[in-house]
């Protein structure tokens, strides 16, 4: 029988990181964890609700009141996100959320409460999860780390594909400067700044196809198995 483990997949924005961890979960059938709608499940809530994002107090009090939750959606065969049993797998995606979401999870007090129910999914394994952190602070011990990177204008170029589905008017401009704002955010913040972790195994995805990097991180997966 094959050991279950646990695959941590970190890498800068648009990389394609849960196109790769969806892929891999659904082969292994394991359960996959898009960190990423967590952090931004929680910035759509501060914004609702107008939390300051200095305001300590507020932030304590607005993550009591927060409850998140995955659920398998059978027409896009992938987990949504619920916040507080409402399903936000779209407005996560928009960019008034993805604007504020690298402000929100440089706040320590949130990713104390993301980190804790990150690990609590791990605790059978038999999961891959894909964010910023998972194989330095969630997952170090993970049998399998992933850091996945990719040129920058190729990166801008598949995330305007994917947000001009949702509104046309957004430009390749717009993109390039988010995703810049928000790789320095998450690699310079002062909690769990994205970094590779020593043990990661780096797959550059720039000039291979989705099947190719897929192969190439099952092979790593399997070896890791027994
Ligand atoms: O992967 P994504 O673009 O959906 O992530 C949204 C934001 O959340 C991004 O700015 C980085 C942050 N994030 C994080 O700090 N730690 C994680 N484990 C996952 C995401």
């Amino acid at each position: 029988m094959t050991e279950k483990i646990i695959i941590a997949i970190d890498g800068y924005s648009s990389c394609g990181k849960s196109t790769l961890a969806k892929a891999l979960a659904t082969k292994l059938e394991y359960v996959f964890i898009d960190t990423g709608a967590m952090y931004r499940s929680i910035a759509l809530y501060f914004l609702r609700n107008h939390i300051a994002f200095d305001d300590q107090a507020s932030i304590i009090s607005a993550l009591h009141n927060i409850k998140l939750h995955f659920e398998f959606n059978a027409d896009t065969q992938k987990s949504d996100i619920y916040l507080n049993d409402e399903n936000v797998e779209s407005l996560i995606r928009e960019m008034s959320v993805s604007s504020k979401v690298s402000e929100v999870a440089s706040i320590a007090a949130v990713r104390d409460f993301a980190v804790a129910q990150q690990q609590a999914m791990g605790i059978d394994k038999g999961i891959v999860m894909d964010g910023r952190d998972i194989g330095t602070v969630v997952f170090p011990q993970a049998e399998l780390k992933l850091f996945v990177t990719a040129d920058p204008l190729i990166r801008a170029n598949r995330r305007l594909l994917e947000l001009q589905a949702v509104d046309p008017t957004i430009t390749l401009a717009m993109v390039a400067e988010n995703l810049q704002h928000r790789d320095l955010m998450d690699s310079t913040r002062e909690h769990s700044p994205l970094k590779q972790a020593d043990d990661a195994l780096v797959l550059d995805n720039s000039h291979i196809t989705k099947q190719q990097q897929f192969e190439i991180a099952l092979k790593w997966a399997l070896e890791r198995m027994g």
